[in-house]
C-alpha cells in the first residue's frame, strides 16, 4: 500500500464535508470548490443522489480527490468506490467495514472519538481516523491529550471534523498529527441547495489560506 494514501488531504489542510441535494448542483460545487484551489471533497451518503453526486465530479473532474462519507455498510463502500470515490469517511468503526474497505482497496478513514475505539482501528491497520464530532468531544485541547498516550500506538493521522469552524480550525490544524479538518462550513447544504457557489468558492479560498498559515 502507498506510504500515505492521504497525502492529498495533508496538502489541503481542510476537507469540505458536503450533503448535495441534488445532483445538478455537483458539478458547479466541485468547480466552485476548485476555482479556490480546493481540489478535494467528501460527499455524503446523506441524500439519494449522493453516489450520482460522486459519479458526476469523478467524471467530469478527473482531477478532484473526491471522497463519501458517513459509510455505514459493505455495500455503501462498494456503490461509492463504484461511483468514483477515491477515499472513504465513517462516522465511526466496525471491523466489517474496515474488511470491506480493505478488500476493495478503498482507503478509509474511520471516525473514533476514544481510545479503545483509536485502538480498535489501529489494530486492524488503520492508521488514520476521523475525531468525531471533535468540538463535542472537547475540541481540539482534548484530542492533544488523547494522542499523548498514543504516540507509539501505530495511528498516525487525525482528521478531526465535527463543529469545527474557522475559529478553531487553526487550532487542530496545530496539533502535529491532524493532517486536515473536515467540516461542512466551507459548503452549507442551504448554499448549494441555492447555488451560492461564488460564496462556498470564497469560503473555499478563505479556509485554504487559514490551513496554509
Ligand atoms: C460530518 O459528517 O462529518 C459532520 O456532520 C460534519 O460536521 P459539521 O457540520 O459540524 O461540520
Amino acid at each position: 500500500s502507498p506510504a500515505d494514501p492521504f497525502a492529498l488531504l495533508s496538502e489541503f489542510g481542510i476537507v469540505p464535508v458536503v450533503e448535495i441535494p441534488e445532483a445538478r448542483f455537483a458539478v458547479p460545487l466541485a468547480r466552485a470548490l476548485a476555482e479556490a484551489g480546493l481540489t478535494t471533497i467528501e460527499v455524503t451518503m446523506r441524500t439519494p443522489d449522493a453516489l450520482e453526486s460522486i459519479r458526476q465530479i469523478a467524471t467530469e473532474l478527473p482531477e478532484f480527490y473526491v471522497g463519501v462519507g458517513t459509510l455505514f455498510t459493505p455495500a455503501n463502500v462498494i456503490d461509492a468506490q463504484a461511483a468514483g470515490a477515491r477515499f472513504g469517511v465513517s462516522p465511526g468503526y466496525t471491523p466489517l467495514l474496515g474488511r470491506t474497505a480493505r478488500e476493495a482497496g478503498l482507503p478509509l478513514i474511520p471516525g473514533a472519538a476514544t481510545a479503545s475505539e483509536i485502538m480498535a482501528a489501529v489494530e486492524d491497520g488503520f492508521d488514520t481516523v476521523k475525531f468525531f464530532p471533535a468540538e463535542l468531544n472537547g475540541g481540539a485541547q482534548a484530542l492533544s491529550a488523547l494522542l499523548a498516550p498514543l504516540a507509539a500506538s501505530g495511528l498516525r493521522h487525525v482528521m478531526p471534523t465535527g463543529g469545527v469552524t474557522p475559529d478553531n480550525l487553526g487550532d487542530y490544524l496545530r496539533i502535529p498529527r491532524v493532517i486536515a479538518a473536515g467540516g461542512t462550513w466551507i459548503a452549507p447544504r442551504a448554499l448549494i441547495q441555492a447555488g451560492e457557489f461564488d460564496t462556498i468558492r470564497d469560503n473555499a479560498a478563505r479556509a485554504l489560506t487559514q490551513a496554509r498559515a
